[in-house]
C-alpha cells in the first residue's frame, strides 16, 4: 500500500505528469548542445534545455554515465542544484528529479573521490565488513554532491571468464555474489536511505545477463528455468529481502525473448514472487532496443507498449520526449493500463520520498570525512585484502637490496589497475588524475629503493580509435635489463574496458605479452608474473616459466602500493580467487559444475588424460604462512528436516607470521533426483591468526540450505547421505527426511 504522502500526490497528478516521472534522460539533453556533456569542455547546464525536460516534459529523472571527464565535487552538487531548483520551485507539483550514477567502486564522476577495487577484487577478500564499509564510502562520497542514486551493485555470477563485465561480479558462486550483495546493499542504504551519507542501491542485471552462449555482451542467453533460479536468482532474491530500493534489467534475451519483454520475468516473478516493491529501470535504451535491435515491436510506440505492460517503471533514455506522448496515446487507447502507470509512479515517487527528495533536494551537508584518513585507509585495505597469491616457488617475499626489473604493460598505468566505469565509461581518462597515486611501478621504487628498480615496458597500451591496443617493442632492452637484474617482475594483464568494447575473440593473453614471457624466461631469472586483469585470461603457456603468479584484478588507486607491500613482505596476502581460472579454452568450467565434467576421473570409464582441467581452483590463494585444518566435526551425523547442523573445524597458525585465512565450508550432495553439483560454497569466514594461534570456526547448517531446484521448479531436499569438506578434511552425514517448498509458476 502506497504512503498516504505518494497516494496524495498522485491523486493531483496529470497523466503527463505521471509520464513525465517514469522518463529518465542523460545530463547530455540539458546540457550546452550537443555531446557538450562528453566533452572535455566546462559542464555547464542549459536552463532552457533543463526547464523543457522538466517542465515541458515533465521529466521526472537524469542520469550522467561516468564522463569523458571527472569534476570536482562542487561542480556535480551546482547542477544537480541548478536542476532541481527548476524541479522543486517551478514544476506545477514541486516534484524533485531523482539523479542516477554508475559510481561502482566509489564516487568515480568526481576527481577528489576515493576509489576501491572493482566488485570482483572486493569479493577476493571474502570480507563481508570490509565490503559493506567500502560501500558506506562510496555512498558517502556519492551523495556528497547531491545524487542520491547508485547503479549498483552488480548481481549476475561472473560464470563465463570470455564476459567483459566478469570484473563488475563478485564472481560464479551464489553465496558469495548472495552475501556480498547483501552488504553492498547495506552498505549503500545504511538503516535509513534519507540520511545524508546514503543512497539507493540498484541491483543489475536482472536476470542471467552474464552467460551469453557466446560470452559476448548483449547476446542471446539460453538457460533452463532451473538454472536461472537455483543459481542467478538467490542473489537478487537475498538483496531485495535486504531492502534494495531499484532494480535494472538484463538488455539481453533469455531463450529468445528480451528481458525487458518479459512481464514473467518483471512482474510475476520479480515483483510478485520476490516482493520487490521498488523502482524497475531499463538499461540504456532498452526500450527503444525491443524496436531497433531485438525486433520484437515494429514500431517504437509498441516497444514502450510492451516494456510498460512487462513491468517496467523507468525508462532509461527513452528515444527522445516522444516516448512520453507514446506512453500517453497508449493510456488514452486503453494498450496500457492506468493502474500500471499508477503503480511504476508510486514506486518512483515512493524512492524519491524515501530518499528524503522532498524535504532536501540537495542536502548541504559538510561532508567533512570525504577523502578522510579513514577512508584511504578502508580503500588501501580493500586492495591489499583483495591481492591473491596464486602460485609461490619460494620466491616471494622479495628479500631487500634485490635488484628488479618491472617490465609489462601493466607496470606503470594507473588506468588498468582501475579499469572501467573510472572517471569515465572505459576508464581511459584515469591518467588524467593519477599524480597523487603510485602505478605498481612507482610503488615498487618505493619499496624497494629507486636505485634498484630498472623499467622497462616491452609491450605498452597505446590508443587506438576509440578504445586501445597493444604495442610491442623489441625485447633487446627488457633483456638487457633482466640480465643486470635479480628478479624480474612481468605485470601482465589487460586495459581497462567495460561492456562491448571488451569483448574478445580470444581469452588467451595476448601473443606479445606471452612472447614477452618466454623471451624473459631464457635469461634464467626468477620471475613474479603479476596478474591485473579483470577476467582470468589463460595462462597455461607461460606459466611453467614462471615462479610466482599474483592476482591484482582490479585494485583500484592503492593497488600498486598493496601489491609492492605485498611482493616485500609486509602485507601477507589472504584473497581468495572468487572464480575457477581455466586452463584451457575449452575448460571454462565453474567448481560447482556436475559431475559428467569429471568423467576422466572416473576409475575404468575413460583411460585419457583429462581435459577437465583447471589453473587454480576457486577458492584458492596462498599465504606467506602456513595454516593447518584439524577436528573437523559435526554435532550429529543425522540431520532431521527443521534442524541444524553444527560444523566446526580448528584452524593453527602453523608457520612464523600472523595471517588471515577464509575457512571455506562445502557440501557434497551424494545423489540427487537431478545430478546434483560435484560440490557447493555453504559457509565462509575470514579469520586472522598470529604465529602458533589457533580458532575453532562454527557453522550452522540448516536443512534448507542443501536444497536444489527440482524438475518441478520447486526448492528441494532430498533425503541421503552429504559430505562435509573443509580444506582437505570430510566427513559424511545423513539427512532424514525430502521435502519440497515454494509453489511456482514458470517463467521462461
Ligand atoms: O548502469 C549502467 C549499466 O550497467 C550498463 N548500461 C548503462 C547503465 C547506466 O550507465
Amino acid at each position: 500500500k502506497p504512503q498516504p504522502r505518494v497516494e496524495a500526490l498522485l491523486a493531483k497528478m496529470t497523466l503527463e505528469e505521471k509520464v513525465g516521472q517514469m522518463a529518465q534522460v542523460t545530463l547530455d539533453v540539458v546540457t550546452q548542445g550537443p555531446n557538450a556533456y562528453e566533452s572535455d569542455e566546462p559542464l555547464k547546464l542549459n536552463i532552457d534545455l533543463v526547464r523543457e525536460a522538466i517542465l515541458t516534459h515533465k521529466v521526472g529523472s537524469i542520469l550522467n554515465t561516468a564522463n569523458n571527464r571527472a569534476r570536482p565535487l562542487e561542480k556535480w552538487h551546482e547542477v544537480i542544484g541548478q536542476i532541481q531548483q527548476v524541479a522543486v520551485r517551478e514544476s506545477r507539483l514541486g516534484i524533485p528529479v531523482i539523479y542516477g550514477i554508475d559510481a561502482i567502486h566509489g564516487a568515480t564522476y568526481t576527481s577528489e573521490a576515493t576509489f576501491f577495487p572493482q566488485q570482483i577484487g572486493l569479493a577476493a577478500t571474502w570480507n563481508r565488513d570490509l565490503v559493506r564499509k567500502c560501500a558506506a564510502i562510496a555512498a558517502y562520497e556519492t551523495r556528497a554532491s547531491a545524487i542520491p542514486w547508485n547503479f549498483s551493485p552488480v548481481l549476475d555470477l561472473g560464470r563465463d571468464p570470455r564476459f567483459p563485465r566478469m570484473w563488475e561480479t563478485f564472481g560464479e558462486d551464489v553465496m558469495l555474489a548472495s552475501e556480498m550483495g547483501v552488504q553492498m546493499v547495506k552498505g549503500y542504504q545504511g538503516e535509513d536511505v534519507s540520511a545524508p551519507g546514503q543512497v539507493a542501491a540498484t541491483l543489475k542485471h536482472f536476470l542471467g545477463y552474464s552467460v551469453p552462449a557466446s560470452g559476448k555482451d548483449r547476446t542471446p542467453v539460453h538457460i533452463s528455468e532451473v538454472e536461472l533460479r537455483e543459481r542467478h536468482l538467490p542473489a537478487f532474491k537475498a538483496a531485495v529481502d535486504a531492502g534494495a530500493k531499484s532494480v535494472m534489467i538484463n538488455s539481453g534475451l533469455i531463450n529468445g525473448t528480451p528481458v525487458h519483454a518479459n512481464k514473467a520475468l518483471l512482474t510475476d516473478l520479480l515483483k510478485k514472487e520476490l516482493g520487490f516493491t521498488g523502482v524497475v529501470v531499463t538499461d540504456w535504451k532498452d526500450i527503444d532496443n525491443l524496436h531497433f535491435r531485438d525486433r520484437v515491436a515494429a514500431t517504437r510506440k509498441e516497444a514502450v507498449k510492451i516494456a510498460v505492460n512487462a513491468g517496467i517503471d523507468m525508462a532509461m533514455i527513452p528515444y527522445d520526449f516522444d516516448f512520453c506522448k507514446d506512453l500517453v496515446a497508449l493510456v488514452r487507447e486503453g494498450e496500457v493500463p492506468m493502474s500500471r502507470i499508477d503503480d511504476a509512479v508510486t514506486r518512483i515517487l515512493t524512492l524519491k520520498y524515501d530518499l528524503g527528495l522532498f524535504d532536501q533536494p540537495t542536502p548541504r551537508g559538510d561532508y567533512e570525512d570525504f577523502g578522510s584518513e579513514e577512508t584511504v585507509a578502508t580503500a588501501r585495505k580493500a586492495a591489499g585484502e583483495s591481492i591473491t597469491l596464486l602460485k609461490n616457488q619460494g620466491l616471494l617475499p622479495l628479500s631487500r637490496g634485490v635488484k628488479v626489473l618491472v617490465t609489462g604493460p601493466n607496470a606503470h598505468t594507473m588506468r588498468a589497475l582501475n579499469g572501467g566505469w573510472s572517471y569515465s565509461w572505459q576508464g581511459e581518462k584515469v591518467e588524467e588524475f593519477a599524480n597523487e597515486y603510485q602505478t605498481i611501478l612507482e610503488a615498487i621504487k618505493a619499496q624497494a629503493g629507486e636505485e634498484l628498480v630498472t623499467f622497462e615496458p616491452g609491450v605498452t597500451y597505446v590508443e587506438s580509435g576509440k578504445y586501445w591496443e597493444e604495442e610491442a617493442a623489441d625485447f633487446r632492452a627488457v633483456l638487457d635489463a633482466a640480465s643486470n637484474s635479480d628478479v624480474v617482475v612481468l605485470c601482465l594483464g589487460e586495459n581497462s574496458y567495460t561492456e562491448k568494447p571488451g569483448d574478445l575473440h580470444d581469452l588467451s593473453l595476448s601473443q606479445n605479452q606471452v612472447r614477452l614471457t618466454r623471451a624473459l624466461a631464457t635469461t634464467g631469472k626468477p620471475i613474479v608474473l603479476v596478474l591485473n586483469e579483470g577476467r582470468p585470461r589463460l595462462i597455461s603457456e607461460i606459466e611453467p616459466d614462471v615462479d610466482a603468479v599474483v592476482q591484482t584484478y582490479l585494485p583500484g588507486n592503492y593497488g600498486g602500493e598493496a601489491l609492492a607491500q605485498v611482493l616485500f613482505g609486509e602485507l601477507n596476502p589472504s584473497g581468495k580467487l572468487p572464480y575457477t581460472y581455466p586452463m584451457f579454452a575449452n575448460t571454462l568450467v565453474t567448481y560447482d559444475h556436475k559431475p559428467s565434467e569429471e568423467q576422466d576421473k572416473m576409475e575404468g570409464v575413460y583411460d585419457y588424460e583429462s581435459d577437465f582441467a583447471v589453473q587454480y581452483p576457486f577458492g584458492h590463494g596462498l599465504s606467506y604462512t602456513s595454516f593447518a585444518y584439524k577436528d573437523l566435526t559435526l554435532s550429529d551425523d543425522q540431520l532431521d528436516t527443521d534442524e541444524e547442523l553444527t560444523v566446526s573445524v580448528t584452524v593453527t597458525n602453523v608457520g612464523d607470521r600472523a595471517g588471515k585465512e577464509v575457512v571455506q565450508l562445502f557440501i557434497a550432495d551424494a545423489y540427487a533426483s537431478l545430478s546434483p553439483d560435484v560440490k557447493r560454497l555453504r559457509g565462509f569466514e575470514k579469520i586472522s591468526l598470529e604465529p602458533g594461534q589457533s580458532k575453532t570456526v562454527r557453522f550452522s547448517i540448516h536443512a534448507r540450505q542443501l536444497a536444489f531446484v527440482g524438475k518441478d521448479l520447486r526448492w528441494t531436499v532430498e533425503k541421503g547421505t552429504y559430505e562435509v569438506q573443509i580444506s582437505n578434511l570430510k566427513k559424511q552425514f545423513e539427512l532424514s527426511d525430502s521435502y519440497k517448498w515454494q509453489e511456482v509458476d514458470p517463467v521462461l
